[in-house]
């Protein structure tokens, strides 16, 4: 299972980095900008914060298929490995997907709002299938769609992997766990929603005001 941080903020990702064992960042356009830096500049600072064994992604924003194909091979040459160009799966995009795979590039298919167009994504060749949840649930059973697309990937055997995306709370972020999901990019502020718990803090304070009380010290030792 792949967990990933989707953003551009690098102060972010090294907060995260430190303590978590993420698996890469994805970002895209407008996170990209977000950041207000160069957008070469920043993807290079975020690759600089991740190992080589550690995955980045990085959107197309041209939308004809030359354009696509120029931007994805660009894209793909920023680090030697684990770099992948993002494309949204319009029918030009699923066009380029296909070329970009025989071309033996990375490649994650984005924007996807229902099973059947990641489906198509699966049959181009794509890398990773990513369905913009929050958005789908603006349109029906978002979660539902995306266990759809998760079991049909299974039943017909593609490699392609389900990236979940777009995400702007824990239990969303918990449906698509229970589900099964095999990879998820998600927001730093949904990160730390996930990891924090008021609960465990009150916990680990009592604990420590006990030892106290008896031992004299806040430590296992004097
Ligand atoms: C992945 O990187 C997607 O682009 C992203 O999760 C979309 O999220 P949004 O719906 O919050 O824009």
């Amino acid at each position: 299972m792949e967990f990933f941080i989707d953003s551009a903020d690098v102060e972010a990702i090294k907060e995260l980095g430190d303590f978590l064992p993420i698996d890469g960042v994805t970002t895209n356009p407008t996170i990209i900008t977000k950041s207000g830096k160069d957008p070469l500049e920043v993807l290079g600072q975020i690759s600089e914060l991740l190992s080589d064994d550690q995955k980045l992604f990085a959107q197309v924003v041209a939308t004809d298929y030359e354009g696509i194909l120029a931007e994805g091979r660009r894209i793909c040459s920023l680090r030697e490995r684990n770099m992948f160009v993002k494309v949204p799966v319009s029918r030009t995009g699923l066009k380029a997907i296909a070329t970009l795979k025989e071309e033996g590039l990375g490649v994650l298919a984005t924007g996807i709002y229902s099973p059947e167009q990641a489906f198509w994504a699966a049959k181009a060749g794509a890398d990773y299938l990513a369905p913009y949840l929050n958005r789908m649930c603006n349109y029906g059973d978002g979660v539902g769609q995306v266990v759809d697309l998760i079991e049909t990937m299974a039943i017909y055997g593609f490699d392609a992997k389900v990236c979940a995306a777009s995400f702007k709370n824990v239990e969303q972020v918990h449906a698509l766990l229970v589900a099964g999901v095999p990879s998820i990019t998600v927001a730093p502020e949904v990160i730390r929603s996930m990891v924090d718990h008021p609960g465990t803090g009150i916990a680990v304070d009592e604990f420590t005001a006990n030892w106290q009380a008896s031992y004299g010290r806040a430590a296992f030792e004097a």
